[in-house]
């Protein structure tokens, strides 16, 4: 085959492609390939440019024994590490004395990978959630089939505990299987037509007793006039209730909700309706704001289970975001409260 030929079969390959022959030298390269390992590639020795042991060794058994295999090979694109499967497949009759070539094929399975690693670290996650009350439950039962046996006191007692560990439980598979069906439905844009002032209006009505039970003054601050956006009435009440509920757990004793129709947002670059829950309490420490959305991340994680939290609340509240192709922005610092502000398009 000549050179031309080559050049023009690797470039005809969708991905990475390189060509090292018997003298260990890279004898072509696709455009691709150069971008992944560096302009001039050919007539250089395969193992200055390619230093991972896996890989160098497969080059060598390919040349050897002609055989097909892979490898992997780790790199960074300037932003994140990335993971790439190589492919070696023997070409014969090209290259040096037409002794034939190792052509290597770059996958990029960097997604692949990092999804792999999200769905074990969530199984994880989930089970040592459940775990915990769960393994409460079991002391109790075995406590009250003993030593507690003929004691009505500790008997109630411990039941009463019993009872919170499986609402927590409870909780946890609501949570799961509402942020099932949020992510599941996150491609389908909601049609309603809303008002929010009314639905802020009605969501503290139905948060006053809690807020009554921990001290806390709970107030909205709305325009007289109807705000009107497009969205799933439901899922925005999810939103309205976990943010409202945080500030009233994690908070001080003042919770303000603001609700300000804005002409132009300058994130969406379109008329939005501003939300804002605004707590007095301890705030959250700056660290843990970027990754406060993820599942199961808590900031104080000792006090949120003490509250019953599960975790999933703001991750929950995220995706119905992202579904209403709105804005979350946490603004927070330790001692200065923490304010909240969701940012729907109109
Ligand atoms: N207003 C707030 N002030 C201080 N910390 C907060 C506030 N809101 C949230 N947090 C922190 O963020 C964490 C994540 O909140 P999220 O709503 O996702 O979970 P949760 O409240 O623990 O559980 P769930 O909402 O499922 O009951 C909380 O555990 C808490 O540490
Ligand atoms: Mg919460």
């Amino acid at each position: 085959m000549t050179q031309e030929l080559i050049e023009g079969f690797l470039e005809a390959i969708p991905l990475p492609a390189v060509l090292v022959d018997q003298t260990e030298r890279f004898i072509g390269a696709n455009a691709a390939g150069t971008t992944l390992l560096g302009q001039q590639l050919k007539g250089r020795h395969f193992a200055t440019i390619l230093r991972q042991p896996g890989v160098t060794a497969a080059i060598e058994a390919c040349l050897q024994d002609k055989s097909a295999r892979t490898a992997r090979h780790l790199s960074n694109d300037g932003a994140q590490d990335t993971t790439f499967e190589v492919s070696l497949r023997y070409v014969p009759g090209i290259g040096a004395v037409n002794g034939g070539a190792v052509l290597l094929c770059f996958t990029d399975v960097t997604e692949r990978e990092q999804a792999g690693q999200m769905r074990r670290d969530f199984v994880a996650n989930v089970s040592h959630e459940l775990r915990t009350p769960l393994t409460a439950l079991m002391g109790f039962i075995e406590t009250l089939r003993g030593a507690a046996r003929d004691d009505p006191a500790a008997r109630d007692r411990f039941l009463a505990i019993m009872e919170g560990e499986a609402s927590r439980m409870n909780r946890l598979v609501g949570d799961l299987l509402s942020l099932n069906r949020v992510e599941s439905a996150e491609r389908v844009r909601p049609k309603e037509k809303l008002d929010l002032t009314a639905h802020l209006t009605s969501t503290l009505k139905s948060m006053q007793l809690l807020a009554e039970a921990g001290n806390v003054a709970l107030s909205l601050e709305a325009p007289d006039e109807p705000v009107h956006v497009t969205g799933d009435s439901d899922q925005l009440q999810q939103v309205f209730t976990n943010l409202i509920e945080n500030a009233i757990k994690y908070g001080g004793d003042e919770v303000r909700v603001v609700l300000t129709p804005m002409e132009r947002d300058p994130a969406l670059r379109a008329p939005a309706a501003r939300i804002q829950v605004i707590d007095n309490g301890p705030g959250i420490d700056p660290v843990h704001l970027p990754r406060l959305t993820e599942r199961f991340y808590r900031a104080d994680s000792h006090r949120s289970r003490e509250l019953g939290g599960t975790g999933l609340g703001l991750a929950i509240v995220k995706h119905i975001i992202n579904r209403h192709r709105g804005r979350l922005r946490v603004e927070s610092d330790l001692g200065a409260g923490a304010s909240f502000t969701v940012i729907l398009p109109q």
